[in-house]
């Protein structure tokens, strides 16, 4: 029996090394944890069961016969994140550079299927050259399985994906199915093709970090949804966004116990909103005034940062907000902004979070570029999104509500279900300027008549009772108050029932 069982300990420790002494030697120097430890610190402490340890490949070409490491370039099972379930997989760098073959795929693909199976999220450690090359089509065969299991569990469970080291290819395509995309500066990189291959194709020199770094994709492409210091604070951030999310679509978020008072007067909003309404202010500082314990999870922070989406807790439940800021471009929607949000209210809609939407929005970017983008197309995205949204929704209007875009954030006709002003709103077709300057236009040489048209236009529009007289805000409110009326809302929300009527899906616009 104890030879048997000293088999088993020899194997479980060859498997444990992975590729070998020296490439995880290598994996350390550049700043980088080993697959098992990263699983490590993502999961509870003795949390984690692996599945299939000693599965290898079964390649014959290019010599690969003659390497059969134990596992084959991955680690998988499952675990706890604070008492919860979760499944993952773990890419192994030192086994042929976490490449894909045939087996890796099946295992990544058995605990999807698990995951599916048993209702929990799925978070994916990737740090991988993509398809193993030594086995062709039997490793695309292999992607293409991980894919179609991405797009099944679309809106069922979460999945988030840690980009943890080089990502080519099909490892870069399947966290792109995936909910959330977290990166770890200087040491991830995530392209379909690298450097090299760009320079062969289309003569440009560009460096790895430029392509496909964390900066690239968290300020340029929004590929990515954050970037973090290192593995250790990746792995513990995500762990903190688990926190605020249900398990599967049919469960809800977790309710955490606070300390903090659900009617919490805060005085200072009373003068927030400055008395120009042309001066920016920090929209975060209400995020952060509303949210118990004021603590706060960004969703793409670095991009579009006209606009806001994070997670928080109210009487600790998870609210999903999504917030003009008039800190940048006065807080316009323009295509960036409208796309981030889009996709951020589906996903809460997806998995039943309801929304606080808070608005101080002076309109659509105009401007050619904006319209050779397809700004109608991507913000149309927004409203689509809000519109189809069935979960509990509450608008506070701060400030500005002009045009279009007081439609799209999620305002009384789109099913909001609370709404509600500042005494500062202005909901108007557009700033008292602007329409003076359009509606009397035969006045524009007189300056005084000009001034006197647009004092009478402010004193009728740049208000929220016009809009109040006609229901469209449910109650104009003091700020102040603002986290106790919210809170209530939602609480009294929590039963909600919507249902959009029977089709296959929708047709958003894309
Ligand atoms: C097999 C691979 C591999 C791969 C890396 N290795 N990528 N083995 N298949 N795809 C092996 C290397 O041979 C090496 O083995 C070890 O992993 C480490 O690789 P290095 O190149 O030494 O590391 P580094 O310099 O850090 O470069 C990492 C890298 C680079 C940027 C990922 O290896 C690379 O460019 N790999 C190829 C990427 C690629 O084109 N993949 C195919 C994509 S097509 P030794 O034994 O020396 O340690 C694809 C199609 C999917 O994925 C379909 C999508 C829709």
């Amino acid at each position: 029996m104890k030879d048997i069982q000293q088999v088993l300990e020899d194997r479980r420790d060859a498997a444990r090394m992975g590729g070998g002494a020296h490439r995880i030697e290598a994996q350390h120097s550049k700043g980088k944890l080993t697959a098992r430890e990263r699983i490590e610190l993502l999961l509870d402490e003795d949390s984690f069961e692996e599945f299939d340890m000693f599965k290898a490949h079964r390649c014959t070409d290019f010599g690969m016969e003659k390497s059969h490491p134990a596992g084959d370039g991955v680690v998988t099972g499952w675990g706890t994140i604070n008492g919860r379930m979760v499944y993952v997989f773990s890419q192994d760098f030192t086994v042929f550079g976490g490449s894909l073959s045939e087996t890796h795929a099946e295992k990544i693909c058995k605990i999807m299927d698990m995951a599916m199976q048993n209702g929990a999220p799925v978070i994916g450690i990737n740090d991988s050259g993509g398809a193993r090359i030594q086995e062709g089509v039997a490793s695309l065969a292999g992607y293409a399985e991980v894919f179609q299991r991405n797009i099944m569990a679309s809106g069922v469970i979460p999945q988030i994906s840690l980009i943890m080291g080089p990502c080519a290819g099909g490892a870069v395509y399947s966290p792109a199915m995936t909910d959330f995309i977290f990166m770890v500066k200087d040491s991830s990189y995530m392209f379909v093709t690298g450097p090299d291959v760009v320079k062969t194709v289309t003569n440009e020199q560009v460096t790895a970090e430029e392509l496909g770094g964390a900066g690239t994709h968290t300020r340029k492409s929004s590929v990515a949804d954050g970037a973090f210091e290192n593995d250790v604070e990746a792995l513990a951030e995500v762990r903190r966004l688990v926190d605020f999310l249900p398990l599967n679509n049919r469960g809800k978020a977790p309710v955490r116990p606070f300390f903090d008072e659900p009617g919490r007067v805060e005085e200072s909003l009373d003068t927030l909103i400055p008395d120009n309404a042309n001066t920016p202010y920090d929209m975060k500082e209400l995020i952060e005034k509303l949210a118990d314990e004021g603590d706060y999870f960004e969703i793409q922070q670095e991009f579009a940062r006209n606009i806001i989406t994070a997670f928080i807790r109210l009487e600790g439940q998870t609210v999903g907000v999504v917030a003009n800021q008039p800190m940048v471009l006065a807080g316009c929607l323009d295509i960036d902004s409208s796309r981030k949000a889009a996709r951020f209210v589906r996903f809460c809609d997806a998995f039943e979070i309801p929304i606080l939407t808070l608005v101080d929005v002076p309109g659509f970017l105009p401007g050619t570029s904006q319209e050779y983008g397809g700004v109608i197309k991507h913000g149309a995205k927004l409203l689509f999104a809000y519109g189809e949204a069935t979960v509990p929704k509450v608008t506070v209007i701060t400030r500005k509500a002009y045009g279009g875009a007081y439609d799209v954030m999620a305002s009384k006709h789109l099913r909001g279900d609370f709404n509600y002003a500042w005494p500062t709103a202005e909901i108007a077709v557009m700033g008292a300027k602007g329409a003076t300057e359009i509606i009397h236009r035969a006045d524009l040489a007189d300056a005084g008549k000009i001034a006197a048209h647009t004092a009478d236009y402010e004193k009728r529009f740049a208000n929220p009772f016009v809009a109040a007289e006609r229901g469209f805000i449910d109650e104009v409110i003091t700020p102040r108050s603002t986290r106790l009326r919210v809170s209530r809302a939602f609480a009294s929300l929590r039963n909600k029932k919507l249902c959009n009527p029977w089709k296959k899906h929708d047709n958003i616009p894309l």
